[in-house]
């Protein structure tokens, strides 16, 4: 790859060699593990069967949002289908040939809230591009922006934009994009290193996963661009073993990108060159935080270490390490092409842009959702999920996995944003979001986190190696009904101390289920005091 003139030549091939009509079917995690191949092959079939092969195709996509009711294919932009089996494969072509949909297929909403509310901005390509074929990426507009970032701006003017944007990271801790970019870029040294972490491991979150399913090179592309901008000639995707068709994607991802010129030397015709590797994680939640992240790839056992150093500062091997998160990534070439002042209009004062989230739990519309920032949770939950199903009342949502807290009811009006969220008790966190109805015992919920980070505490310092045990034993003493007046105070001490002297973020943060849940629903662990006595 030499210019942009062949980048549209691509394109242009790509667009000229479809069929008129398109069927997409989704063959991301959620629709395949519910059948969708069988969809696919089924499809093809008819196809084939029927001799429309000149007017037809099915497209493999990426996630098409409404995961819960799996699995999912269009025929249109305003036509699609849910939980659709093998069995309605003709039907559906017949409605792609513009027949009335028979009543054999469940219509699938596209303007009802859960769509229409959503922002793409991150999911953009997610569910409308085939994620192992780079051409497809590529007429989506894919790559333009590593060209424009090599032609037309300095690294220092990419700093400035990725900061003027106001991006916060979006693995957690929402630290300042552009601030990480401007520690690493003035490094001194030659040799520096770009991570995506792709680690994931909170329960119930799902974001990246289909992110990196559904558009590979989009990654690849913010990857390339952090490396022009800090100046580090290598990447490494840092990936959990559990996901193995996202790794199969950026395995196809990098592959493409190879032998098109886009990864490589001189990329562009211009002296820069950047590749990318992966590198398969065993599944420890632990091993998503940075420094273990790195002593992981290093080759070390995954634990962390003090900082500072930060991986800025010291990272990979010992040299300034670049380490974001994949949606973080997956900002930056929307960011590059339509501007730093167009990301800073979305969202609100200190929260840019939008989040995605993965709804799931006690709601009728479980999938993947990206909303401006400042979207009410109410919203999200009761609009968009459409509520508890059977009409009962949310009790509760869950945000920030293990290391965040319960957004009660009384609550839901709060606006998801980074400061709004930490003052209610909660975080972010990476996208994770339960919601739970009535029937949910808050104590459970606590104990469920906690011996969650019990199992993943890497067991390097004491206070988060015995704290989770003895905090996960009170909370199954409340249960049981054993405990007495005095333990719902031990178990708070314990959370402070916990906090306060644990080396790394999941020791710090593992007391905030408890804390949180203890904050607005006492009276349920009060009403477990001595219950076994009585
Ligand atoms: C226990 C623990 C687990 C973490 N897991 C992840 C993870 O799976 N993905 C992620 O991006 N960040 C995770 N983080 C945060 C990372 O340490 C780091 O802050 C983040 O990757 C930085 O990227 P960002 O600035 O783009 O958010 C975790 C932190 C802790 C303490
Ligand atoms: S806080 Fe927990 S996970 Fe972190 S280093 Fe200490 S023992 Fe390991
Ligand atoms: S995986 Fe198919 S809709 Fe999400």
């Amino acid at each position: 790859m030499t210019d942009l003139a062949e980048l549209f030549e691509i394109a242009a091939a790509e667009n000229s060699s479809h069929q008129k009509i398109q069927i997409r079917c989704c063959t991301a995690a959620g629709c395949m593990s519910s059948g969708s191949l069988a969809v696919k092959e089924q499809l093809e079939a008819e196809i084939k069967a029927k001799n429309l092969g000149d007017r037809l195709e099915v497209v493999p996509v990426g996630c098409m949002k409404l995961c819960g009711f799996a699995p999912l294919v269009d025929v249109s932009e305003n036509t699609c289908f849910q939980e659709v089996t093998p069995a309605v494969a003709a039907d559906i072509v017949n409605a792609a040939l513009g027949e009335q949909p028979s009543p054999a297929l469940e219509l699938c909403d596209r303007q009802a809230p859960f769509f229409a509310l959503q922002k793409p901005i991150v999911l953009e390509n997610s569910g409308k591009i085939d994620p192992e074929r780079i051409e497809a990426y590529i007429a989506r507009g894919g790559y333009r922006q590593l060209h424009q970032v090599l032609e037309d701006m300095t690294p220092t003017e990419v700093v400035a934009e990725i900061t003027q944007s106001g991006l916060r990271g979006r693995g957690g801790g929402g630290y300042p994009t552009g601030l990480k970019w401007a520690t690493v870029a003035k490094m001194p040294g030659d040799q520096k290193y770009i991570i995506c972490n792709a680690d994931e491991g909170d329960p119930g979150a799902f974001m990246d996963r289909a992110v990196l399913e559904s558009d590979p090179h989009r990654i690849l592309e913010g990857m390339a661009i952090a490396g022009y901008a800090v100046g580090a000639n290598h990447g490494y995707i840092y990936i959990r073993a559990e996901y193995p068709l996202a790794i199969a994607h950026l395995e196809k991802a990098i592959k493409q990108a190879k032998s098109k010129g886009l990864l490589g030397s001189q990329i562009f015709n211009c002296p820069f060159n950047f590749t990318i590797d992966i590198r398969i994680g065993a599944g420890a939640f632990v091993c998503g935080e940075e420094t273990a992240l790195i002593a992981s790839i290093e080759g070390k056992r995954g634990t962390p270490k003090p900082r500072p150093p930060y991986p800025a500062q010291s990272g990979l091997w010992g040299h300034p390490t670049l380490i974001n998160n994949v949606e973080t990534y997956a900002n930056i070439v929307p960011i590059i092409r339509e501007g730093a002042d167009w990301f800073s209009s979305i969202g609100t004062e200190k929260s840019k842009g939008t989040k995605v989230f993965a709804l799931t739990g006690k709601v009728k519309n479980n999938g993947l959702i990206e909303v401006p920032m400042g979207t009410p949770v109410r919203q999200i939950v009761e609009q968009m999920g459409g509520g508890i199903p059977d009409g009962g009342t949310v009790k509760s949502v869950q945000t920030g996995g293990p290391s965040g807290g319960c957004i009660p009811a009384a609550f839901l009006d709060t606006p998801i944003e980074y400061d709004s969220l930490l003052k209610l008790g909660t975080m972010m966190g990476s996208g994770g979001m339960i919601v739970m109805d009535e029937s949910t015992s808050m104590v459970d919920v606590a104990k469920f986190y906690m011996e969650f980070c019990q199992c993943e505490s890497c067991g390097k310092c004491i206070p988060c190696r015995a704290g989770t045990v003895q905090m996960s034993d009170l909370l199954s003493k409340l249960l049981k009904g054993e405990a007495e007046p005095q333990d719902i105070e031990l178990l708070e001490s314990l959370c402070y101390m916990v906090k306060e002297a644990s080396l790394c973020g999941l020791g710090q943060s593992a007391p905030n289920p408890i804390l949180s849940t203890l904050r607005y629903f006492r009276p349920e662990y009060e009403a477990l005091v001595g219950r076994s006595h009585r």
